[in-house]
Formats: structure tokens, C-alpha cells, sequence
């Protein structure tokens, strides 16, 4: 790993033309309206509806009110500069009940439009993990013909907005969808099965595949992608045991997923390391052949670095590793998610990739950091936390691209502070603050720091 130089102070960093810089944002996270124009329930409702199961007993029924204020929240992507925007599309507005309801498409039809006018690129991610509550009643990812229900409505997506969208993501993290929807059970539906993680896993990926090959007979001049939560993944100690827990983790975060998508096989060592869990018989012949058919990038979405150790202590929930592996907190200062600031752990995981992958074109899909943001009585958020973060990770980029990464764009993880997941609304992380009582939007420093970014393409 090499060490990156003075990232806070660097300056003068040019990044290549055309790059786009972006802002994400996901459906059940900032549109509200879950009730408007025929949207059905997806296993995010049914799950924030649980007591206990969301921070404050938080759920995404108003969330931004993005639904109804998107025109405005595009004249403030208008004003930052951004090029493009990486928002998702709510399956169960599209497709409730299996049944195309055209007002749902409309809203992404007006969105799309929108972005165009304003000359931000839309970049569509299909599922960021709102699954109709429907289909998981009929057993959701674990039911096989999941994949053929997911080529169903991304044809009735891409039909519609396939002339305009510039890029599609097939899944968000589909390891979060497996192993936290399916394993942990921290995540919708909330279940507690390993080998339903896994078998979840595989229908995933066969669902992006089956995506895939409709987004290309479709949509042929969009680029096609996939944002994976990749990590970066250190043992603890120097010790052969540590590294083998590294390897093992490594297994089940990244090479599960990239394996099959970019080499078109499983990784044997996964495999047995798993084989108590489950005999994968969920893998049929010609499976791999659909989920590893070209795609014209990957997506990564990097928050901070894995650190684990061998362990005799038990299991590494949510990963099946048979109780032999601890995580380890990275030193350092962290966020308020708890999480350490390390931008070497971007810059190894870009490296890595294009080593043991590439080269592929890479898009950093998600990086950001909450922090406990106020508006100030003078109506300002200052965020300095947030602008460092940011700057080093920039930076860190920056040299990867430096080093050989063909890196083509960055989206700052979140356009506006929304419903984090479990965390409910106690996580800020957005470039915009969210005053969710008002609805009132707050440019933070960072989103006017980043606004300078995106003007002179680089740092300083
Ligand atoms: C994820 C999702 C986002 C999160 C973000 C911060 O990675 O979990 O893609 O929806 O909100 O990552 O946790």
C-alpha cells in the first residue's frame, strides 16, 4: 500500500476531462409520497413499520419529499455544477403488483427530463434494495424466477427512459442485499440464514445479468454497470492467520460478486469456505455465462476499510465464516457513523481492482461521510469535517488515476441528508442539509467547497 502525500493540503490536481462529478441519492431514501400515484409497499416499509427495527422508529414516508420537490432539487444540482446524478428507480412504483403503472414511470420521465435540461447526466440504479413486498412474499430473492421478474421491469424502465438515461446501475450492494437483508437480518426483509445469504447472492447476480443483456438490446449507447460495496479488506496482525481471515473476508465482500461478474466464475475458496452453509446447487449451467456478459463499468462505493483478525470467538455475523474471524476498528479518526477516515483504503481497492479485474472503467458510485451538521442562525451549515473527507478521498483518486485507474467519475454520497437505512434520520450525510419538520433545504459549505471542485475540475 503506498502512502499518499499531504492529501489535506494537496493542491493544483487536475482531473481528466470530462469527468463527471455527481451526487447519489436512493428512491426509499429521500422521495417520500409511498402512497402517491399507485406505489405498493416494498420490504422497506414493511421493515421501518417493525418496532425496534429503525432508529427513533423512523420509516421513508415523507423522507425528502423528493417526490414532490424534484424540480427544485434539481435546480440546486443546477447550481452546484454537477454533471451528473446517480438516483434509483423504485421498483415498486414502476411495477406494483406486476402490473406496469405509467404515473410511477412519469415521475422519472419528468426527473430525466429535468437533469437533461439542466446538463446533468441521469444514472439510474434499478434496485437499491426497495424489492416489492409482493415478491418477497414470494420468497423474494431467494425464489429463483426473481431474475426473470427483474429483466420484466427493467425492460419497462428502459423502454421508457432508455433513450435519455447516460448510464444504468443494475443493484445497488447487492452483498448488503444478501447478507444484511437475508443473513444479519439488520437490513429488509430482516431475515437470519445463511445459506439464504448466499443463495440470495446468486439470484442477485443472475437478476443483474438478465438485466443486462435487456439494458443492451435496449439502450445501446448507455454504459451498463453495477455499484458493488467493494472493500478494502487488511488483517490485523502480520500473522498467516490474520491473512487468512483477510482472504476469507475478501471472499465474501468482493470476490463473491467480482469474480463471477468479471471472470465468470465463483471463487473455489469461497466455495469451501462455505461449503458447510450450503452446497450451491442455487448455481444452474449457463448461469455464469449471463451474469458475466460484458458490462462497461463497475461502480464502487467506499466508505472506510475492513480490518479483521482470526478468531475462535464465534461468528462474524453477517459473514458465514464459521466463527473464525473478528473485525478490528482501523485507527484513526472516524465520522459519525463510527466509521474511519482512510482514503488509502479507496486508493488500494481502485488499484486492486484494475490489477486483478481490468482494465475496466471505474466509477466511484458512492463516498461521504456523516457528520452532526447545524444550520447556523445565519441560515449556513459549516462542515469543515466533511470538506477534509472529501479532499482526501479526491486526492486519493486522484493518484490512482495517476497510477494506471481508469477512473471516469466520483458521486458524493448523498446530494441531500435522507432515511439511513436502520439509522433512520439521526445520519446526516448529505451535501444539502434536510430540515425534515420544513422541508427547507441548506446549501452545507461542503456542497459550495464541491461546487469549486467541479469548476476547476480538481483541488485548489
Ligand atoms: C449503502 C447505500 C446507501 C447508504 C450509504 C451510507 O451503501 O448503504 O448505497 O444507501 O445510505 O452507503 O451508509
Amino acid at each position: 500500500m503506498s502512502t499518499l502525500v499531504e492529501p489535506t493540503t494537496a493542491t493544483g490536481l487536475r482531473f481528466p476531462a470530462g469527468f463527471w462529478w455527481g451526487a447519489a441519492t436512493a428512491a426509499y431514501q429521500v422521495e417520500g409520497s409511498v402512497d402517491a400515484d399507485g406505489r405498493a409497499p416494498s420490504i422497506w416499509d414493511t421493515f421501518a413499520a417493525v418496532p425496534g427495527r429503525i432508529d427513533g422508529g423512523h420509516t421513508g414516508e415523507r423522507a425528502c419529499d423528493h417526490y414532490r420537490r424534484h424540480a427544485g432539487d434539481v435546480d440546486l444540482m443546477a447550481r452546484l455544477g454537477l454533471t451528473a446524478y446517480r438516483f434509483s428507480i423504485s421498483w415498486p412504483r414502476v411495477l406494483p403488483g406486476g402490473r406496469l403503472n405509467s404515473a410511477g414511470l412519469d415521475f422519472y420521465d419528468r426527473l430525466v427530463d429535468d437533469l437533461l435540461a439542466a446538463g446533468i447526466t441521469p444514472t439510474a440504479t434499478l434496485y437499491h434494495w426497495d424489492l416489492p413486498q409482493a415478491l418477497e412474499d414470494e420468497g423474494g430473492w431467494l425464489n429463483r424466477s426473481i431474475a426473470d421478474r427483474f429483466a420484466d421491469y427493467t425492460a419497462a424502465v428502459a423502454g421508457r427512459l432508455g433513450d435519455r438515461v447516460g448510464m444504468w446501475n443494475t443493484l445497488n450492494e447487492p452483498w448488503c442485499s444478501a447478507f444484511l437483508g437475508y443473513g444479519s437480518g439488520g437490513h429488509a426483509p430482516g431475515r437470519r440464514d445463511y445459506a439464504a445469504a448466499l443463495t440470495a447472492a446468486h439470484h442477485l447476480l443472475l437478476a443483474h445479468g438478465r438485466a443486462a443483456e435487456v439494458l443492451r438490446a435496449t439502450c445501446p449507447d448507455a454504459q451498463i454497470s453495477i455499484a458493488v460495496n467493494a472493500g478494502c479488506v487488511r488483517p490485523h496482525t502480520d500473522s498467516p492467520a490474520d491473512h487468512d481471515a483477510a482472504r476469507k473476508i475478501d471472499g465474501l465482500l468482493n470476490r463473491i460478486f467480482l469474480d463471477p461478474l468479471l471472470l465468470g466464475a465463483y471463487p473455489a475458496d469461497v466455495q469451501a469456505d462455505t461449503a458447510a452453509v450450503s452446497d450451491w446447487s442455487f448455481v444452474h449451467a449457463g448461469d455464469l455465462e449471463t451474469i458475466s456478459q460484458p458490462i462497461d463499468a463497475l461502480g464502487v462505493n467506499y466508505y472506510q476499510p475492513d480490518r479483521v483478525s482470526f478468531s475462535t470467538e464465534g461468528p462474524a455475523d453477517p459473514y458465514p465464516t464459521g466463527g473464525s474471524v473478528a473485525f478490528h476498528q482501523t485507527p484513526g479518526p472516524v465520522t459519525d457513523m463510527g466509521w474511519t477516515i482512510d482514503e488509502t483504503g479507496l486508493h488500494s481497492l481502485l488499484l486492486r481492482i484494475t490489477r486483478d479485474y481490468g482494465p475496466i472503467p471505474l466509477y466511484v458510485t458512492e463516498n461521504g461521510a456523516a457528520f452532526t451538521d447545524r444550520v447556523t442562525p445565519a441560515g449556513a451549515v459549516h462542515d469543515p469535517d466533511r470538506i477534509d473527507f472529501l479532499r482526501r478521498h479526491f486526492t486519493a483518486a486522484h493518484q490512482a488515476i495517476q497510477e494506471g485507474v481508469e477512473l471516469r467519475g466520483y458521486f458524493v454520497w448523498s446530494l441531500l441528508d435522507n432515511f439511513e437505512w436502520a439509522f433512520g434520520y439521526t445520519k446526516r450525510f448529505g451535501l444539502i442539509h434536510v430540515d425534515y419538520e420544513t422541508q427547507q433545504r441548506t446549501l452545507k459549505d461542503s456542497a459550495l467547497w464541491y461546487s469549486s471542485v467541479i469548476a476547476a475540475n480538481g483541488l485548489g
